[in-house]
């Protein structure tokens, strides 16, 4: 009787994760690594299906783990791994590639929406395969849970439906895994427009907080924040989308009730609100900030983890593959 797996990854296509990959997945990360068998990765092969620098990848791999073990990922309890250092992902996309059908993959949401501006015709192939990918990360480990943030759902679906897919035609061979999401802060929105959400590729800086930024930079970043005309401190995603979106980063960083500090904030105004968030963020990111930095002083002992990290994976991925070719007829 083993506990039940997790798995999850993070792309490294930014210096630094925001405010989102936090509060929607990487927090939960942390919370699930005390009662779970925890796999949670650095996802590099994903990095390059968009456009991108050798150079800079290879140091935002390394950034990306050091705000992972910042951030409370326990090497000795968590497996911690950069996805490239193990093959068996990329062999098993292909293997789910040849079970998932092209009107299946073409309706994923989020390829369209990064191929919205660019047009799907100057996408990479792999852009398009990118959730087939994310199948197999997820697969190889016979997770059970998947924490993400909202925008995955739709790709832990697919995942789910490729498990079974391949288990009704090949014989029972994967656990069928659930999406992870904590509904209230699934979906962290831009500081400056509220209707979409934060993102690594998002075009205006100010409307992402990064966890590596100059705290006083976050600070300045919630004080600009878009909130609307009103003055009125409540929660109404509607009508109120900026102000609902602080009140949730708000509440998630300190634990407090959103209707608590509607309560507080009654009749203050924005400006007061602001300014004591801004000041709950840099409380938070000073400290984030100064351990990822020490950890990336180490380069030698952040790729020793790593390292360590992608042997234990391959204990379990190895395994899956095996198993898998067998069942195919190799
Ligand atoms: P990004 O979407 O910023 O490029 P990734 O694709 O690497 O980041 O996603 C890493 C994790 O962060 C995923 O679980 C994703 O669902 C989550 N995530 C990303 N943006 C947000 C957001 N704005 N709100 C909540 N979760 C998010
Ligand atoms: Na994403």
């Amino acid at each position: 009787q083993r506990r039940p797996r997790v798995l999850s990854g993070i792309q490294p296509t930014a210096d630094s994760f925001h405010f989102g990959n936090y509060l929607g997945a990487v927090r939960q990360w942390v919370a699930l690594q005390d009662d779970h068998e925890a796999f949670y990765c650095v996802v590099d092969l994903h990095a390059i299906t968009v456009e991108y620098d050798p150079k800079a990848l290879r140091e935002r791999t390394r950034r990306s783990a050091a705000q992972l073990l910042a951030a409370g990922i326990d090497p000795e309890r968590s497996t911690l791994f950069v996805q490239s250092q193990v093959p068996e992902h990329a062999q098993l996309a292909w293997v789910m590639s040849c079970i998932t059908g092209m009107g299946e993959a073409s309706r994923m949401t989020q390829f369209k929406d990064k191929t919205a501006k660019g047009g799907a015709d100057r996408a990479t192939v792999g852009l398009f395969t990118y959730p087939i990918l994310q199948a197999a990360d997820i697969l190889v480990y016979q997770a059970d849970r998947v924490p993400v943030g909202e925008d995955q759902r739709q790709h832990v679906e697919l995942t789910r439906d490729l498990a079974q897919r391949f288990n009704h035609r090949f014989g029972k061979t994967f656990r069928v895994p659930e999406a992870y999401i904590v509904k209230e802060t699934a979906k962290i929105f831009d500081l400056q427009d509220p209707s979409s959400k934060m993102s690594k590729s998002s075009s205006s800086a100010a409307g992402i907080i990064d966890l590596l930024d100059e705290p006083k930079a976050s600070a300045k970043k919630i004080r600009s924040a878009v909130t609307d005309s009103g003055r009125d401190v409540v929660f109404d995603e509607e009508n109120k989308p900026g102000v609902a979106n602080l009140l949730t980063i708000y509440s998630a960083l300190t634990g407090r009730k959103i209707s608590e500090l509607e309560d507080e904030y009654a009749g203050r105004g924005y400006g007061d609100f602001k300014k004591d968030l801004a000041d709950v963020v840099v409380e938070f990111v000073t400290p984030f900030r100064e351990k990822t930095l020490t950890y990336l002083d180490d380069k030698a002992q952040l790729d020793a983890i790593l390292a360590a990290g992608a042997e234990r994976a391959r204990a379990v991925t190895e395994p899956t593959l095996a198993k898998v070719y067998d069942r195919l007829g190799f």
